[in-house]
């Protein structure tokens, strides 16, 4: 049997094989290998009901056909796969503990499993666009599901293969610079002798020329001054704005740090500014665009509400925005970067603007004869607080995403404390930050994006249920149990000698382990890294089970090292799924 990461695909491409010898059937069949209900088994062959649909033949005589085809290629087949045909031409495959322990043999540390699961989109160029914070403001807590669902999401594309470029998009244009850059001239704050909290020195700077903008006929003069001047090329306006960037760049990059993340791109939509133009000659050459109340807008004739709400690409007066600067970022993303593909993981509320960047794109490129990149907005809901409204801080502003860590730190050295009093300070600090950070992160992911979901910091500090605290423990309880047995994860690399599996513990633990590129197909297919998660909370519980019923330092040899093994590819899969989601794991807890 030829063993590929994705059991899946070694379904699959025996059923092809089989499937070229079948009349009726032949070599392009798709067999459509999905999981299954795991009542019937762990694969599901759909494609037969279809295909016996379109050439008017009963599927139950096809599916039949098919599988005696498998058979008579494959006479061993009944000792890695149990195989049935259900409903009206269905067919279930059952995995057998051969399978699974071939399957083990194999997949059994990080650079094996890594090596399996890269071939799916070797050769896949994916630009994902996330965290994109504007400068000048203090990232929030808004801005920390686009930060952990961004990274999970490029890490599990690059585990699988794919050239992944992360592209911090930053908003760092627009009229809103006008303001700030009054507001500082006007306070004559020294912006090259920043004090400690210079970040949230510039927001209340631009609150205030914000205000004033609304107050003062004149301040509101002199700020539309300041912004033309930006806008030209001003040197002293430019390099302001640059130390706005950069002190804003400074507090974002602690945050980044703190959460191991790095961005191969920061261009942000002024990098952008003046490929503009170019911009709305296309879109009007090619008759996209068109000029209303002064604007330059794009509409929608076949989209029930963009055929009316139109996408602004110029503003009434000349000035570039958010559209615009968005269509020439993929511009960029397909001309230079050469990607086949861009990943947008925004709020939801901005569904509208993609959508309508995503329809112009495609019309803008047909038009011109060029291959537009396949394009996701990655939408995700809102963080709520205990109350079930946006989460906010007791005096009704924003929570602060760096206090959030630092509070999220602080609970768990408190907790770290509490259940281990007697180790070093220093060992508890280093556990305290990993299952902080970790139990922020999770708390997120563990969540299907699209919802909201209610920040509870009892619910993510808890060693019960889908939490870091558990699956992190689980990880320390299994290197435990090694060094218990005095030995290191990596000696239990091979296969002991037979070491077929007995009892019920571990046929499910190993069933349970050979789901995991199934549960990464899932993930990747939607982009929503709550499959992952569930799935570890399900692996740490089964393991869980298997321990409890099975006793792993026994003194036959072959059951225990059977054992081991399997606690081993436990961890391994633990390990290497927890840091897909951005987690660092802890072999003490
Ligand atoms: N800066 C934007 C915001 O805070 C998000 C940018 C997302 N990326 C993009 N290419 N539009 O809302």
């Amino acid at each position: 049997m030829d063993i590929q990461f994705n059991p899946a695909v070694t379904l699959d491409r025996l059923l092809s094989a089989a499937a070229a010898e079948v009349e009726g059937l032949g070599a392009d069949f798709d067999a459509q290998l999905r999981p299954a209900d795991p009542r019937f088994g762990d694969y599901q062959a759909n494609g037969v009901l279809p295909w016996a649909k379109r050439q008017g033949v009963n599927p139950r005589q096809l599916a039949t056909a098919l599988l005696d085809a498998l058979n008579a290629r494959n006479p061993d087949l009944g000792d890695w796969v149990e195989t049935s045909i259900a409903g009206p031409g269905f067919i279930n495959f059952k995995l057998l503990p051969a399978f699974q322990l071939a399957w083990l043999k194999q997949y059994r540390d990080q650079a094996s499993l890594r090596a399996g699961a890269a071939g799916k989109l070797s050769g896949r160029k994916v630009v994902v666009d996330f965290s994109s914070p504007n400068t000048a403001k203090e990232m929030h807590v808004g801005h920390i599901r686009s930060t952990v669902i961004g990274e999970a999401i490029s890490r599990l594309l690059e585990f699988s293969g794919a050239e992944v470029i992360r592209d911090n998009h930053i908003g760092d244009w627009g009229t809103q610079f006008g303001m700030l850059i009054w507001a500082i001239k006007d306070s004559g704050c020294d912006l090259d002798n920043p004090g400690p909290n210079a970040l949230a020195e510039l927001e209340a700077l631009y609150k205030k020329g914000n205000a004033r903008y609304k107050e003062s006929p004149e301040a509101a003069d002199q700020i539309r001054a300041e912004l033309v001047k930006l806008q030209r090329g001003d040197p002293e306006s430019d390099r302001i704005w640059k130390r706005i960037t950069e002190i804003s760049w400074q507090a974002f990059q602690v945050i980044y740090d703190a959460l191991d993340i790095q961005f191969d791109l920061v261009l942000g939509e002024s990098h952008y500014r003046k490929q503009v133009d170019g911009i709305y000659q296309d879109l009007t050459e090619t008759g996209l665009a068109q000029e209303d109340q002064g604007a330059l807008v794009v509409f929608h004739p076949e989209h029930k509400r963009f055929a009316k709400q139109p996408f602004i690409v110029r503003k009434a007066d000349g000035a570039s925005n958010y559209a615009s600067t968005d269509l020439a970022t993929v511009r960029y993303r397909t001309d230079e970067l050469k990607a086949d593909e861009v990943i947008y993981v925004v709020d939801s509320r901005q569904s509208d603007h993609f959508e309508q960047l995503f329809l112009t794109v495609a019309k803008y490129y047909a038009a011109k004869g060029w291959k537009a990149p396949s394009m996701q907005h990655v939408s995700f809901g809102t963080v709520l607080g205990e109350n079930g409204k946006p989460i906010k801080t007791k005096e009704g502003g924003s929570v602060k995403l760096k206090d959030l860590m630092q509070e999220a730190i602080e609970r768990s050295f408190a907790v770290v404390t509490e259940k281990n009093p007697d180790l070093p300070e220093d060992e508890r600090r280093k556990i305290a930050e990993a299952v902080g950070l970790g139990a922020i992160r999770y708390i997120d992911l563990s969540q299907n994006r699209t919802s909201d979901y209610i920040f509870s910091w009892e619910r993510m500090l808890s060693f019960e249920g889908n939490t870091a605290p558990y699956l992190l423990y689980a990880v320390a309880r299994i290197h435990s149990i090694l060094r218990k047995a005095g030995i290191q994860p990596d000696q239990l690399d091979e296969l002991p000698q037979g070491a077929e599996l007995e009892s019920d513990g571990e046929k499910e633990l190993a069933r349970k382990l050979v789901l995991f590129p199934a549960t990464l197909d899932q993930t990747l297919s939607d982009l929503r890294p709550h499959f992952l998660g569930g799935y570890l909370f399900e692996l740490a519980g089964v393991f869980s089970s298997f321990y409890t019923a099975n006793k792993v330092l026994v003194d036959d040899p072959a059951v225990r090292d059977r054992r081991l093994m399997l606690c081993q590819r436990t961890l391994r899969v633990l390990e290497c799924g927890l840091h897909l989601l951005g987690l660092k794991t802890l072999e003490r807890m």
